[in-house]
């Protein structure tokens, strides 16, 4: 398979149009039976659910090329679980699981040129997302729906890739104590816009936001989970009903206990114990385990004494294991990783 003529190792977190796209529609109560196509454009009521009343949720996965030439996608049985799970919430119809992972696989099957090339640094990112698409004025959900697959070939998240970030503490709320936190509704990036923009004109890279409810304790950023490491090497990470379940940090709790035998903890933390942390991490598809190397807190630092040029040793062990496990260098011990054939 030729590779497009891209220059991988420099690619940053932006949309590049692929030749294919998975469409499928739903009317009068079903799914049609779904395909690939080349327009990239869609058309749809001024009045479409999605535009007036944001009935839209997401999924992001990535593909990967292996050691051995292979191209593979992570865990995609968990995306296709949560984005059930969000269409609940959000009162839209369930895309079947299977066929979720099948549309995956026709997307990165027809942009094969577009995986980029094992060693660079960059992977094909997928997006999978369903919207209403009928006309709708009085608030009430949507009767037909669009499910769709697109990918783009990504690099980093965070410019620098791996360097360690700055984060603040944000004086925003992202998701209410019985909203919409715990799952992938486009509403809740909306609400994170003008927090982001702030955060990057203060010259920041990220938020951290509190839970809305007290203010003590730390929920996740806008787009990632965090991981804390102890000064005995215990991995803690918040638990929140108003964060989203990341794939990713799951995956490093697996990684953490059965792979490093290291312990590890899903609990509250508070904000208060972050200083006393060794070590600081985000982690989500984009942002694999992106290191925290200080968090600004309304006049006040924390530095984590990892500094501002390397992860720290735990945080380096997970990045290296996963991303190992993904790039098939490191034996697949659960099954999470499955191939385009
Ligand atoms: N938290 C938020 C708000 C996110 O948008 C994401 C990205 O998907 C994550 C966490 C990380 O989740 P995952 O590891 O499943 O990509
Ligand atoms: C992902 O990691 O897949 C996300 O959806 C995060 C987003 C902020 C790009």
């Amino acid at each position: 398979m030729d590779k497009k003529n891209i220059d991988w190792s420099h690619l940053g977190f932006g949309y590049i149009k692929t030749d294919k796209r998975y469409v499928s529609n739903y009317t009068e109560g079903a799914w049609d039976e779904g395909a690939l196509i080349e327009d990239d454009m869609i058309t749809m009521s001024e009045c479409a659910c999605v535009l007036q009343y944001s009935q839209t949720i997401f999924e992001g996965l990535k593909a990967y090329t292996t050691e051995n030439g292979k191209t593979v996608v992570f865990r995609p049985d968990l995306n296709a679980e949560r984005l059930a799970s969000s269409a609940k919430r959000m009162e839209m119809p369930v895309f079947p699981e299977e066929r979720f992972i099948d549309a995956v696989e026709q997307v990165v099957r027809a942009n094969e040129a577009y995986v980029p090339p094992y060693g660079t640094g960059a992977t094909l990112y997928i997006r999978p997302y369903m919207f209403g698409i009928n006309p709708v004025i009085g608030v009430k959900p949507a009767d037909d729906f669009q499910f769709r697959v697109f990918a783009t070939p990504v690099g980093p998240y965070f410019k620098g890739g791996a360097k360690p970030i700055t984060i603040k503490v944000s004086d925003f709320d992202r998701a209410a104590p019985h909203g919409t936190g715990f799952i992938k509704a486009g509403l809740n990036y909306a609400m994170s816009l003008h927090a982001i923009v702030t955060a990057h004109k203060e010259g920041f890279d990220e938020n951290m936001y509190l839970d809305a409810g007290t203010r003590t304790k730390v929920e996740e950023t806008g787009g990632a989970n965090f991981l804390f490491v102890t000064k005995d090497n215990k991995v803690v990470t918040p638990k929140s009903n108003s964060i989203l379940p990341s794939i990713t940090r799951r995956s490093l709790m697996t990684v953490a206990k059965e792979y490093l035998g290291l312990e590890v903890e899903e609990r509250e933390v508070f904000f208060d114990e972050v200083k006393d942390f060794a070590e600081c991490g985000l982690c989500g598809t984009a942002a694999v385990i992106s290191p925290v190397g200080k968090i600004y807190d309304h006049g006040k630092e924390i530095c984590f004494p990892a500094g501002m040029e390397k992860m720290g040793p735990v945080t380096q062990k997970l990045y290296d294991t996963l991303t190992g496990i993904q790039m098939g260098r490191i034996e697949d011990k659960f099954g999470w990783v499955r191939e385009i054939k």
